[in-house]
């Protein structure tokens, strides 16, 4: 199968093979063509160009992308898409005036979704995740980051991780799995916190990589959750048993995380919506890519993650939608993208390298996806017609999506 994308008005983020990451500066440069083809051959783009060198190439399928921009698809590397029901009414209570943490010290929060989750079957969680992704990915996106931590039981840690693993198998997108370990300290273990920690090392984290269900492993490292001597086991067990940390810290306090995280060579720390100097000379001194999460700042109305200032200390930046049903229940990157522009001040070019080759970079595949690139996945969106590639960020909450091109089909 081939297949040959003509006439397009802008062709963004073409890289060159090596580039797996964009820091500080080059982040507001996102290497545009216009007037140009894509040539893919199965799932790879094997080719592309101006317009004006478009010749003798023989394909399957044309499609003319006259007026339309072109561009990879997202690359979320921060969802919960795997659960069970939702947290309607949370929502509803928080407009009526109590804020996340009074829900969470009430029983509510994760606690909440955890007892759905362990009273669904997995049957049944496969369905409603499946969904989520299907309708993800007709908004554009073309590799994703999936986390469990609605268990807090081995049994239903295990089952997100195999729901997981059939969503990863069942879909032709890139599916990253991280075990979530230790979200949020279960009722069973309300006053043995240690207890809980000794069965997430010495059994829960055996037996997830006995199975090989995560490449990553999270903890939710926060005031009233995890604190940093938590953390820290959790993190060495991982590490321990093959896993990379990716973790959630300073989402809503700022208290050593994300320097702990640099220790044990996070693949990226997430949320950072509260961040200070040490927090930023760490990540300076690493490889480590910070994640920010605009639509949750958006959902609970929290401070916005000051992308601005990582991004001028010279630091990469990933966007993600941290989909999930208590705090993100949106998983559109198309929102998350507009979002950093209007709330973040990111530029158009930032939010795209962040959202694209970044958010690639931030879940370890940014050598196969995140750009238009030979030799890369053929995953890109078609835009309807639009004026300038300033109209996806600029117009927010219109869907500017035409076609979905996943492995070189339409999805
Ligand atoms: O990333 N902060 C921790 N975990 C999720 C939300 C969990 C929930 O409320 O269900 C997050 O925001
Ligand atoms: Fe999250």
């Amino acid at each position: 199968m081939s297949l040959l994308i003509t006439n397009i008005k802008e062709l963004l983020q073409v890289r060159e093979t090596n580039v797996t990451i964009v820091k500080g500066k080059d982040m507001k440069i996102l290497p545009t063509l216009k007037n140009a083809y894509v040539f893919i051959e199965h799932d790879t783009i094997v080719e592309y160009g101006s317009m004006e060198d478009c010749n003798n190439i023989e394909a399957d399928e044309v499609i003319d992308a006259t007026g339309k921009i072109v561009l990879p698809t997202w690359c979320d590397s921060h969802t919960h898409i795997v659960y069970a029901g939702d947290r309607t009414q949370e929502f509803v209570d928080r407009i009526n005036g109590l804020s996340y943490e009074d829900i969470a010290n009430r029983g509510g929060g994760i606690l909440n979704s955890a007892e759905t989750l362990q009273n669904t079957s997995e049957d049944d969680l496969y369905n409603q995740a499946s969904k989520r992704l299907t309708e993800v990915i007709k908004l554009g996106t073309g590799a994703i980051e999936v986390k469990s931590g609605y268990g807090l039981t081995i049994e239903a840690e295990l089952k997100m991780l195999r729901v997981i693993k059939r969503l990863k198998h069942n879909f032709p997108i890139s599916i990253k799995p991280t075990l979530l370990a230790a979200h949020a300290l279960p009722k069973a273990f309300k006053d043995d916190k240690k207890g809980f920690i000794d069965l997430v090392v010495n059994e829960m984290i055996p037996a997830v990589a006995k199975d090989n269900l995560a490449d990553y492993i999270d903890v939710f490292c926060e005031k009233g959750y995890f604190n940093l001597e938590d953390t820290e086991r959790v993190l060495k067990a991982g590490i321990e048993h093959g896993m990379t940390p990716k973790i959630h810290v300073n989402q809503f306090n700022a208290f050593g995380g994300v320097a702990l995280g640099v220790k044990y060579n996070a693949l990226s720390v997430d949320h950072l919506e509260e961040l200070n100097s040490v927090d930023i000379t760490a990540l300076q001194q690493s490889n480590t890519i910070a994640v920010a999460l605009p639509s949750c700042s958006y959902f609970l109305s929290i401070p916005y993650t000051p992308g601005r200032a990582i991004i001028d200390a010279g630091l990469p930046l990933a966007l993600a939608t941290d989909y999930n049903p208590g705090s993100t229940p949106s998983g559109n990157m198309n929102f998350v993208v507009s979002t950093a522009c209007i709330k973040m001040k990111l530029t158009p070019e930032e939010a795209i390298n962040a959202a694209t080759i970044n958010g690639a970079y931030a879940m370890g595949i940014s050598n196969l996806y995140g750009s238009i690139c030979r030799g890369k996945k053929a995953n890109l969106i078609i835009t309807k017609k639009l004026p300038s590639y300033y109209h996806l960020p600029y117009a927010f909450g219109d869907n500017a999506i035409e076609t979905v091109i996943i492995n070189g089909e339409k999805f």
